[in-house]
């Protein structure tokens, strides 16, 4: 029996935004979305199920983490042990390329990197729509990095219809342009609650998004990136408004981000196809063409720190010790 499995996933960036929930215990969104798997900034984890453990074990980064970090890894395992019928317990060591917390989906590829590690050390044969199902009660968001490249996550009625499957889309590339690095002020789990609870806008943006997604699915599968991008910038630009809307206030949005939001008009100006989407943080991704990118983070390397990323490989398991 496998006791040991170690899984790689990446990072994916929301190009129509998952925000809210519609059933917390079950992580249902209040919308569906689509996103972009990157080929950059991978999670590796290696869970490795051990009968004598008498608690799970997190080691993230280099070091031991207990409280919240370990809680909801934890609870994470509780729900593949249920699925398993098993007892024992696990030792999850992860190493993350992507600076953690500071809104670049660090949780997408952490519970997409765990979903497929500890299915196969507990021994389950999930499907790719199962896995993701499972990644999703991790994190919303881990759901899409189940999946190569763009993945649409469907809003679904219930568990079982609630999951990101690939959709066709045109190439594209995406500029991440860093402005700062630390963790973000307040989590999205929190910021997400409070949006529900105290912004007006909140049912505007549920019935609003839903249509920006059967829109963002249509100009994808037409190759339309123009269109894509400029759908993005609005969804993103939109969900930061809501966000801003709560009370007390959340803003993620730094002069930093304002700065590289001016940069990407400029280059629209000049006849570039850019585009911006930015999540709960103040880092600001560009969309683009794969041949404009390298010129876009040239453009942009004097107000942030510029990576280029492409479409990624979906979460997957590199290594399985019985
Ligand atoms: O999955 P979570 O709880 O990390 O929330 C992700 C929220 C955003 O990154 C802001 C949007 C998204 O769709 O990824």
């Amino acid at each position: 029996m496998t006791q040991r499995a170690t899984a790689v996933a990446h990072p994916n960036i929301a190009l129509v935004k998952y925000w809210g929930k519609r059933d917390a215990t079950m992580n249902l969104p209040a919308t569906g979305s689509l996103s972009m798997t990157l080929d950059v900034f991978p999670t590796t984890t290696t869970v490795t199920v051990d009968a004598a453990l008498d608690a799970d074990t997190l080691e993230l980064d280099g070091e031991e983490r207990t409280g919240t970090p370990l809680d909801r890894v934890a609870r994470f395992l509780d729900l593949v042990r249920a699925m398993a019928g098993s007892t024992a317990h696990a030792r999850v060591v992860t190493t993350n390329a992507v600076p953690t917390g500071a809104g670049l989906a660090s949780s997408a590829s952490g519970f997409a990197a765990l979903a497929v590690a500890a299915a196969a050390a507990y021994h389950l044969d999930l499907s790719p729509r199962e896995l993701s199902r499972l990644a999703r009660r991790g994190s919303g968001s881990a759901s899409r990095s189940i999946v190569p490249g763009v993945a649409v996550w469907h809003a679904g009625d219930d568990d079982e219809t609630s999951f990101a499957e690939g959709t066709p889309a045109p190439d594209m590339a995406m500029v991440i342009a860093t402005v700062e690095e630390r963790e973000k002020p307040v989590s999205s789990r929190v910021a997400m609650v409070r949006t529900a609870e105290t912004s007006p806008f909140f049912p505007a943006w549920v019935t609003s998004t839903a249509e920006t997604l059967e829109r963002m699915v249509d100009a994808c599968a037409a190759g339309d990136l123009d269109l894509v991008g400029r759908i993005a910038e609005t969804n993103a630009l939109r969900m930061h408004a809501l966000i801003q809307s709560c009370d007390p206030p959340i803003r993620y949005l730094t002069a930093a981000s304002l700065g590289v939001l001016d940069r990407v008009e400029a280059l629209r100006a000049q006849g570039v196809l850019a585009y911006a989407t930015i999540d709960a943080g103040p880092n600001v991704v560009v969309l683009c063409a794969p041949d404009d990118a390298e010129r876009i983070a040239a453009d942009l390397a004097d107000v942030a720190s510029t990576l280029v990323a492409r479409p990624g490989p979906g979460a997957r398991l590199v290594e399985t010790i019985a």
